[in-house]
């Protein structure tokens, strides 16, 4: 089974999916954690961000490895656990112009599907998900949430790693990446048609996992009382 989360930065599609994967007992893939461990390898590489062959052969180099579980994921280059130097602010201003790249593009969006034949039922969150990578989801949602209150969570996600910013900051940082993500040509944040819309600006976390289990049971994708999911078009057992 294939859930894909799509939407804007701080619409809360991440904890979303996590959770969710977490009810389900099923990993989640955080493809924005891709584009981010890409990034810190090209600049530890000192690659120059527009040289876009140079770019591609970052990404297809593939130094980074990504273990994915229900409840977490952990994010390795060359060997070093950079789950959290991903998170940072530099990264964070870096990653639009690696997300841009088409090659980029290209060589990530190839493994998101490697990732989802060989692991059979996820949940996956980011940009395209249910647009590009997977047009054939079980299920797709797209949250979406007032553009304040996406800053707001940014900035208390910020925090908490202990990032000195205020808030003008990460509100020019989410309008700069929502424009960015919008007007790409490769890969832009759309909305797919056949999405499950959810604002998640008035909702707890909890009520966000509550309704997307809900639509999971009404498209019968899990039994009526179970979180387990059932098997789906997509279903395949995991490999062992
Ligand atoms: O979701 P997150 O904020 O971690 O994503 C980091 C960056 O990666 C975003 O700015 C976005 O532009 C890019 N991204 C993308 N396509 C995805 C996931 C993330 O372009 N599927």
């Amino acid at each position: 089974m294939i859930i894909t989360i799509d939407g804007p930065a701080g619409s809360g599609k991440s904890t979303a999916a996590r959770k969710v994967a977490a009810r389900l007992g099923i990993p989640y893939l955080d493809t924005g954690a891709m584009y981010r461990a890409v990034t810190l390898a090209a600049l530890e590489d000192g690659v120059d961000l527009r040289d876009e062959e140079a770019l591609t052969r970052v990404a297809a180099a593939g130094d980074y490895e990504l273990d994915l579980g229900p409840t977490h994921i952990r994010v390795t280059l060359r060997g070093r656990d950079v789950t959290e130097e991903i998170r940072s602010m530099c990264v964070n201003d870096h990653t639009r112009h690696i997300a841009a790249s088409p090659g980029v593009r290209r060589v990530l969006v190839e493994k998101q599907r490697e990732i989802g034949r060989r692991l059979g039922s996820i949940v996956t969150e980011g940009r395209d998900q249910g647009s590009v990578a997977f047009p054939g989801a079980d299920i797709k949602f797209y949250m979406d949430a007032e553009v304040n209150k996406r800053a707001e969570r940014r900035l208390h996600e910020l925090w908490a790693e202990g990032e000195e910013v205020t808030l003008e900051q990460v509100l020019a940082n989410v309008r700069e990446r929502d424009r960015t993500d919008a007007k790409r040509s490769a890969g832009p944040l759309t909305e797919p048609a056949d999405a499950i819309r959810i604002d998640t600006t008035a909702l707890s976390i909890g009520e966000v996992v509550k309704l997307v289990l809900t639509h999971l049971r009404r498209a019968g994708l899990i039994g009526p009382g179970a979180d387990k999911p059932g098997r789906g078009p997509h279903s395949e057992p995991p490999s062992p």
